[in-house]
Order: structure tokens, then C-alpha cells, then sequence
């Protein structure tokens, strides 16, 4: 067996066992990072897009306005590293790469669990970006980033853009950051994006669009069961369900069994019940507000630089320095 295949062998086992354990708890539910296979990816692209999509124009506006200055904060003559964590199709980066190009030392590392994303993003800097040195890293975040703290004479500036913090819940944010704080090295930077808590029917209706896109996006995850792991689910039996908590700031997806039912999985040998009304949860995207930004940066022994909002004041991108 060759070493990709090896590889791609090892993710589907990976993925077998998450959703043998995730359908077995009381609560039922799937990490959304399974939601980015290439179809989940190229949805998302589209998601993007949307009207109703605020998050990636209000990004885009942050790093287009700030990006001097985020350069002035990060770079001291040095040679960096700009490490895009889940770096998607990396459209808001290049933003930034564009404006470094020339005035700084830097190599883009872009890290994605998706590997057609990657390949786009790939084929994008070859094509448009041929003087950009980089170094595509197909893996899970943190055992990709761990891999480079080796290399302490090397600043690095983390992007972690466009919400994912949110796909966390506050105590995973948490460990996730800790791990993050452990992985890297004295000064380095990370940039956050953070989507702010907001008129509550304005965050629901970025996703529950018009269109059904992001309804797509959650479906898709029953079509990958049913490919990768030989599962038998009917689309027609299971709803679409989001749901936002002003309270909390917590903003989740279901999808909820509309009947009684069995599904049964080929790659795990057995079957699962689902009650009639019962729900699969499959994202959260939570929402925050600046106090809570400032109790994690703090719990994770992160030093905060500068806080960048949009004109709207919808969306923030926090820069953070390990102490
Ligand atoms: C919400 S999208 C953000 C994409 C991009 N950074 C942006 O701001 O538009 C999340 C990205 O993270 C990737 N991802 C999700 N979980 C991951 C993980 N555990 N390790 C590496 N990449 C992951 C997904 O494949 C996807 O491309």
C-alpha cells in the first residue's frame, strides 16, 4: 500500500470511529469538520457568497483597511511564517500575502483538512501569486503546526479566520487555544476572527439562506456517510434545522430525523436507531462578545495586540501575542 493511500485509509478510519461514537451518545452528533469533504468545501465556497453571508465581507473589509498595520505588528525584519489554519480557498489572505509581498521575509504555510481546497488554493497561488514562496499542509491543525515549532528563529503570524473559533465551544476554544499558546514560541502572533453577537435574526439568516445553500452544506454530511462509511440514509427522511441563542451567542445546526428509523452503516457492522424528532447536531458557530474574547485570550496566556471591527462593528479580527 503506498503512503497516500495509507493515509487516505487512516482518515476513514478516523472518520468511522467519530461517527460510531458521536451517533451513540445521548445526544447525537458529528464534529463539523466532517462537513469539508471536496463537496462540503465547494459549498462552502457558495456560502460565501451569499447575501445573507456576513462574516467573509466584513473580513474582507478588516484586512483590507488594516493590513499595514497588521504587518507593522507582526514583522521585526525577521523571517516569518503566515500559517493559515482551515485555510479554505484562503480568498481574505491573499489580501494580506498581496501586501506583504515585497515589504516582508515570509513563506505562506496554509494548512486544511480538505484536500480539494488545498488544491485549488494550490493551483491559485501557482497561477496568480508565481513570486509567493509556500508550503501547502494537508492535516489537522494542531499536529500540522506542532511540526514547525522546531523552528523558534522563525516568527510566525497564525491566521485562524473567518469564525472558525466559533465551530468551538467556549471550553473547546479554550483547550484549543492552550494547545495553540504550547505550539508556538515566544512573540508569535495570531490572528483571530471572531463573529460578534448581533441583532440575533441577522446571525440566523446567515445559516438558514434563502436559497437552501447551507441546508446543502449540513445534507452533504448524510451523502459522505453514505459513500465513505456504505450508510443507508434517506435524505427525504431528516429536516434541516439552525437555531440561535441570544443568550449564550450560540448558533447550532441539526438535522432532525422527520420519522422512526434505522440506519444502518456497512463500515461499522451495525445500525443506528433514530427516534421520530430526533436530532444530529452538526455545527455550532457561536458568537462573541469582547469580554469573552478577553477572559480566553487571557485563560490561554495570550497577550491581545489590537482588536480590528469592521464599520459595521459586526465582525472583529483580534491579534494576539504569546506571552
Ligand atoms: C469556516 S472555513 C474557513 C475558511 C477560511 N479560513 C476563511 O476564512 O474563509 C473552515 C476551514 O477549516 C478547515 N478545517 C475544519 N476543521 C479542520 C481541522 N480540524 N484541521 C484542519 N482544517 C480544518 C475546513 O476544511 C475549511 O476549509
Amino acid at each position: 500500500m503506498g503512503a497516500l493511500e495509507s493515509k487516505g485509509r487512516t482518515e476513514q478510519n478516523e472518520f468511522a470511529k467519530h461517527v460510531e461514537e458521536g451517533l451513540s451518545a445521548k445526544e447525537k452528533r458529528i464534529s463539523s469538520m466532517y462537513l469539508y469533504d471536496d463537496e462540503g468545501s465547494r459549498l462552502f465556497e457558495e456560502i460565501m457568497d451569499l447575501p445573507e453571508y456576513y462574516p467573509t465581507r466584513c473580513e474582507l473589509e478588516i484586512l483590507k483597511k488594516y493590513k499595514r498595520t497588521i504587518l507593522e505588528l507582526t514583522c521585526i525584519g525577521t523571517e516569518i511564517y503566515v500559517v493559515d489554519l482551515g485555510a479554505g480557498n484562503g480568498l481574505k489572505t491573499m489580501v494580506l500575502l498581496h501586501y506583504f509581498t515585497g515589504r516582508a521575509n515570509f513563506k505562506y504555510v496554509p494548512i486544511d483538512i480538505s484536500k480539494s481546497a488545498l488544491n485549488d488554493l494550490e493551483n491559485n497561488l501557482k497561477l496568480n501569486y508565481a513570486d509567493l514562496p509556500f508550503e501547502c499542509i494537508h492535516g489537522e491543525y494542531m499536529e500540522s503546526l506542532r511540526s514547525m515549532k522546531s523552528r523558534p528563529d522563525v516568527r510566525k503570524l497564525i491566521l485562524f479566520l473567518g469564525s472558525t473559533i466559533g465551530n468551538f465551544t467556549f471550553r473547546e476554544a479554550m483547550h484549543f487555544l492552550s494547545d495553540l499558546h504550547d505550539a508556538l514560541n515566544k512573540d508569535d502572533l495570531v490572528l483571530i476572527g471572531f463573529d460578534i453577537m448581533k441583532d440575533p435574526h441577522i446571525i440566523r439568516s446567515a445559516y438558514n439562506d434563502s436559497k437552501g445553500v447551507t441546508a446543502k452544506f449540513n445534507f452533504n454530511l448524510l451523502v459522505r456517510m453514505n459513500r465513505e462509511l456504505g450508510a443507508n440514509f434517506d435524505l427525504n427522511n431528516f429536516l434541516f434545522y439552525p437555531m440561535y441563542d441570544p443568550s449564550t451567542g450560540e448558533m447550532k445546526s441539526y438535522l432532525v430525523s422527520k420519522t422512526e428509523q434505522v440506519v444502518y452503516f456497512k463500515a461499522l457492522n451495525r445500525s443506528f436507531q433514530f427516534h421520530t424528532w430526533e436530532p444530529i447536531h452538526t455545527e455550532c458557530s457561536n458568537k462573541y462578545d469582547v469580554k469573552m474574547i478577553e477572559e480566553l485570550a487571557v485563560r490561554t496566556k495570550f497577550e491581545i495586540e489590537e482588536n480590528f471591527y469592521d464599520s459595521k462593528k459586526y465582525f472583529l479580527d483580534s491579534l494576539w501575542k504569546v506571552r
